[in-house]
Order: C-alpha cells, then structure tokens, then sequence
C-alpha cells in the first residue's frame, strides 16, 4: 500500500453520531479526500440516498471515486461528485437542484497524500519548491511569491494572524533579509531561515519552529480563513430542518472560526419579553450540540498521530416553527 491510500478518517464514530443520517438522507461531503467519512456515511444512507462529495483537488477526487465504486450496488446511494473550492458550495450546491440538505462535513486541512507529496510544498519536512497551491489549476499565488513580494510588516501580520506565532516579526524581519540576498524558493531555505529568527530557547518548546509558519503561508495561499466562514455559511443555509453540520479543525484558528460561526447561529432574540413583535432581527438557526468540541481518545492518537490536534463541533438546523416563533412573538 503507498502513502497515497494511508489516510485515516478521524472522529469517525462521532462524526457519524453527530451527522444523524438516516436511510434516503442527502449527505454533503464538503472536504471528501480519500472518502475515508463518505464511505461510511454511504452505508448510513444506503441505495435510496445521495452523496455529494465536494474536493478541490483531482487526485483527491480521482482516488475518493476509486473508493466510493467499491461499495456492493445493492448498498450504493447515487454518488455525485464536484470539483469546487467549499468557499463556493452555494454555486456547487445549486447545480444539484436539491431543494436542501440532510447533512454537511467539513474536515479541513490537507489530505495526506498531500502533504506526503513533496512536489506540492506543503511540508517544512521536505525540501521543495514554496508552492502550496490547494488548486494549482485554479490559484495563480503561490507560498513563493507572498514570501517574496510581501512588504515586512504585511508579512508580520499574514503570520500572525493565520497561526498565532508569537515571533512573527522576527520571522517576517529574517525573511525580508534573507531576500534581499537571493530569492527564497525552497522549503529547506526557508526552515533555515524561521530556525534563525526563533531564539534557541523558545525553540526548544512547542513542536517544530517552522510549523506555523508553514500554516500561515499555506492559509494566506488558499485564502483558508474567508473561504470556511463562507462554506459555513452557504452549508447553514442549505440545511434542512434538523439537518446537521460537523467540522472537524486542527488548530485553534480554524476552531475559533467555527465556534463563532455556530454561535452566531444560535444566537435567540434577545428583546424584552413583553415586546410583542422581535425587534432585535436574532432568529436562531442552529443548535450548537458541543458546546466544547468533541476531541479524539488517546486510542485514536495512538492508531492515527494524525488526528492528535483533531476538534469536532457539531449543530443541528433549528425546525421553521421555532424560527417563526423567534420572529413572531
Ligand atoms: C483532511 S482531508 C479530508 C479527508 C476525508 N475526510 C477522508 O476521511 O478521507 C481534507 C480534504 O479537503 C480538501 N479541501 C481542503 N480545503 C478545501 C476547500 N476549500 N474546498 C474544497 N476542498 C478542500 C483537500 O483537498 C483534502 O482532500
Ligand atoms: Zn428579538
């Protein structure tokens, strides 16, 4: 078996828990990859259901299809398949002409293949060209041209703001030297260079020094942090009553997104009892059923490092009357 096939679904049971499906159910699969989530979910909804698996990448695709035909016919829900960023899922929803959805997943982040691909860049473990590019078909940025044209202080805040990395300015500072140099091309370039900017003591501490950095760039590229508050949304909106939505995270950022989107989902009116109309517009859509986020077991960690920094949060598309009483009370 190669690396390519290595990929292990994470929270699988309790994603499975949380999307609820049933027989028939139209399940979402925003972020399919290896479909290692959509076979079993294709199991849940069986021969009467639909499964749409959305990647924005073609080998992920390609191997996710390999998989998904391996499922017995007489089990097999109508499989559809869409090349999209989950930053447009109203326009890849749309194409189906579904009235709504049972169920949406997101589990973010790269696949392994991926990662284990030292062509794509993603990795501070490999030496290669700083590409990044989710959808090198797509994008035309890549991880080398933001390192190499970003102003210091631009650059600073880029790092800052996608990973939380406390020596961003410094980083940001060694980076603009190191430039002026030569151009920074490769991975291995530019690990020495994080390495450098990082006070030996501190980086000691925390993991390897060039892997938020690394997250950062990798963010910026892809545009990560708009692209999920927009899926998020688009997915909310296509839920059907009592449909559900999970997202699997791996660091704080991303986290942090998902816990306000669902907030701001649940959010009740907030008027005064005795107003007899809602003035206040809050009109909650969802319930949120984690209020912390479900985190793998030391079981799985030990099965699948990978899942290590692993959260779930989980909602649930509030009925129409509950909103209308919001609305009309
Ligand atoms: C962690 S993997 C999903 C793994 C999958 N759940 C499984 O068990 O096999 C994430 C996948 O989402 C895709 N992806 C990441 N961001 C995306 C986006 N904005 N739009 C569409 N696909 C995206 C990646 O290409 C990758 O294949
Ligand atoms: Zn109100």
């Amino acid at each position: 078996m190669t690396s390519e096939y290595r990929h292990i679904p994470v929270l699988l049971d309790e994603c499975m828990d949380g999307l609820a499906l049933k027989a028939g159910d139209v399940f979402v699969d925003a972020t399919l990859g290896l479909a290692g989530h959509s076979a079993a979910a294709a199991e849940r909804i069986g021969r009467d259901g639909l499964l749409i698996g959305i990647d924005q990448d073609d080998m992920a695709l390609h191997r996710a299809e390999e998989r998904l035909r391996q499922i017995p016919a007489h089990n097999r829900p109508e499989i559809c398949l869409l090349k999209g960023n989950f930053g447009q899922l109203d326009e890849l929803l749309v194409q189906t002409a579904l009235p709504g959805v049972n169920a949406v997943l997101f589990d973010l982040g790269v696949s392994s293949p991926q990662i284990d691909n030292p062509s794509r860049g993603f990795s501070f473990k490999e030496d290669a060209p700083l590409d990044m590019r989710m959808d090198p078909g797509q994008q035309t940025i890549t991880a080398e041209e933001i390192i190499n044209t970003t102003n210091e202080a631009d650059l600073a805040r880029i790092i800052r703001s996608n990973s939380d990395e406390r020596w961003a300015s410094r980083i940001a500072a060694f980076i603009v030297k190191a430039r002026k140099a030569a151009p920074i091309t490769t991975s291995a370039q530019l690990v020495d260079i994080i390495k450098a900017a990082i006070p030996a003591a501190a980086r000691r501490a925390g993991g390897h020094p060039a892997k938020r950095t690394f997250q950062a760039l990798r963010m910026e590229v892809n545009q990560e942090q708009q692209v999920l508050r927009s899926g998020l949304d688009a997915a909310v909106r296509w839920l059907l009553p009592q449909g559900r939505i999970c997202v699997i995270s791996y660091h704080s950022i991303e986290d942090r997104i998902v816990k306000e989107t669902f907030a701001s989902y649940a959010d009740r009116c907030t008027c005064p009892p005795d107003l007899p109309v809602c003035a206040c517009g809050r009109c909650p859509m969802l319930e949120v059923k984690t209020r912390k986020p479900l985190l793998p077991t030391a079981e799985e960690v030990t099965r699948n490092p990978r899942a290590r920094s692993a959260k779930l949060r989980i909602a649930c598309r509030l009925e129409e009357p509950e909103m209308n009483e919001a609305w009309s009370r």
